[in-house]
């Protein structure tokens, strides 16, 4: 009997135009994932519009404007198997005006893929101040990633240089470990995405080249660990109308599990249903575990009334709750001179994206030690370590890192910048009461419910006595005849 196989979710980062889809395209292709046929047909398409370089690209950038501008938008996710691991691969934008979406599809991921080009100028580009090779890595470590492969790609367009390679390992190696990535965690790989040099097949335009393959170093990552005995954290990245299926949401489980026929609670909103049927990739699951990204159908809550940013529990099993505030433990990064109380940027927390205000400064921490040097500070600055309590401007799910560490840990975004990142310490729930919405929805179904058997129960008896049929019958008659 084979072996169940590892479940893994990659997410494939870098800065723009570094080689990132069609890297992901062209391994899926040689794994199978897509027909020598399709391959052909993209690459006469993409040649049409004089962006022949772009076929494999082009298995995962599917929208015209994305076709034409010759740059990730949104982001796809694809299915493939190594020897040892089934993966899900997400392939990001590195253009920084979709840095949002890049961040939820790195919510969802276990390990990264950083590419990196090689090529002159453009490490030099992605890595420097304006580049999005370091706020990906950094995003990448504040979002939980704790193992990543930096693919340093384009290798041909270098002739296959040693030193360069060596070079780029060094300066990117530094800053990983920098921005908490344990070194044992990292793997380096020299290869070329387009011209496939060690992306399976070890390549023989590198001698020098003692490391893995893109493909085994992937095939060769430590196992998940799964948080299954946990109750259930699913947030919802997408709710969508199936044609005679209903709602069905689409998410990442993160702890827990989620089986057919359970009765969930979604917050907020505080919506209580159950949970018909579990799919991922179109197979009706037993048991959707972490890791598994899933589609479920649910009954009587509508597609605008949840969404993505929402949160699935189980009713039974310490459901989520909304927070009325809650504590971060933060570290300034990047904003212009300094912030004071009030200060209001955007958060990011698992696929969540809302305003929220940091409404005090509680106290102003050592960034290594964690102790506190000043209490109710009034400023903080780049570099510097807070606690601080955050009021979501709209109802907003978020728990203890120690806790549910997925939906824990937060980026702060401000002017289209990564200006903070931090993980949540302390949640002051809104107790369920108050949740008018909630409320609402329950009466309202309970009244509809109560008149629609009243009349199901008149009707019933109407049918049933013969007598009073007549009666009416007689009555009708009359009437008719007056
Ligand atoms: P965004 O998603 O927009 O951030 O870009 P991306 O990182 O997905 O880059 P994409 O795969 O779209 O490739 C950008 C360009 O680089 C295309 O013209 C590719 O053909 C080219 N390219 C990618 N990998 C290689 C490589 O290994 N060698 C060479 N010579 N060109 C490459
Ligand atoms: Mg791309």
């Amino acid at each position: 009997m084979g072996k169940e196989k590892n479940k893994c979710n990659i997410v494939v980062i870098g800065h723009v135009d570094s080689g990132k889809s069609t890297s992901t395209g062209h391994l899926i292709y040689k794994c199978g994932g897509i027909s020598e046929r399709e391959i052909k047909k993209f690459e006469a398409e993409a040649k049409l519009i004089g962006r022949e370089s772009f076929k494999y690209a082009w298995v995962l950038d599917k929208l015209k404007a994305e076709r034409e501008r010759g740059i990730t938008i949104d982001i796809t996710l694809w299915k493939f198997e190594t020897e040892h691991f089934e993966f899900s691969i997400i392939d990001a934008p590195g253009h920084k005006d979709f840095l949002k979406n890049m961040i939820t599809g790195t919510s969802q991921a276990d390990v990264a893929i950083l590419v990196i080009s090689a090529a002159l100028g453009e490490f030099e580009a992605g890595f420097g101040k304006d580049g999005q090779t370091r706020e990906h890595a950094l995003l990448a470590s504040t979002m939980g990633i704790k193992q990543a492969v930096v693919a340093i790609n384009k290798m041909d367009v270098i002739n296959y240089n040693e030193e360069r390679f060596n070079d780029i390992k060094g300066e990117v190696g530094n800053y990983l470990t920098k921005v908490g990535f344990q070194e044992k965690n990292v793997k380096f790989v020299a290869y070329s995405g387009f011209k496939g040099d060690n992306l399976i097949e070890k390549s023989e335009n590198m001698d020098w080249y003692k490391g893995q393959t893109l493909y085994d170093a992937l095939d060769t990552l430590n196992p998940i660990e799964r948080q299954t005995n946990r109750p259930l954290r699913l947030p919802l990245q997408d709710v969508y109308k199936i044609k005679g299926i209903g709602t069905v949401p689409v998410g990442r489980v993160e702890t827990g599990y989620l089986k057919p026929n359970s009765n969930v609670t979604i917050e907020p909103g505080n919506f209580q249903t159950n949970c018909k049927t579990v799919e991922k990739y179109h197979k009706q699951l037993d048991i959707a575990e972490p890791g598994d990204n899933i589609g479920f159908n649910i009954k009587g809550i509508g597609t605008k009334e949840i969404r993505r940013g929402c949160v699935v529990g189980n009713t039974n099993d310490c459901p989520p709750k909304v927070a009325e505030s809650f504590i971060g433990q933060v570290i300034i990064l990047n904003v212009p001179n300094k912030i004071s109380p009030g200060y209001t940027p955007i958060v990011d927390c698992h696929t969540c994206h809302i305003a929220c205000k940091f409404d005090s400064f509680v106290s102003k921490l050592d960034r290594r030690s964690g102790i506190t040097i000043e209490d109710n500070p009034t400023e903080l600055k780049n570099n510097e370590a807070a606690l601080i309590k955050i009021v979501p401007s709209k109802p907003m799910v978020v728990e203890k890192f120690t806790e549910f560490a997925p939906l824990g840990r937060f980026a702060v975004r401000d002017m289209r910048r990564t200006v903070a990142v931090g993980v949540v310490k302390e949640v002051n729930h809104v107790e369920a009461k108050k949740i008018v919405k909630g409320e609402v929805i329950k009466k309202k179904t309970k009244k509809w419910l109560g008149y629609y058997s009243k009349i199901v129960n008149i009707i019933n008896k109407i049918v049933n006595n013969k007598n009073l049929l007549i009666i009416l019958y007689k009555l009708n008659i009359n009437l008719l005849i007056i």
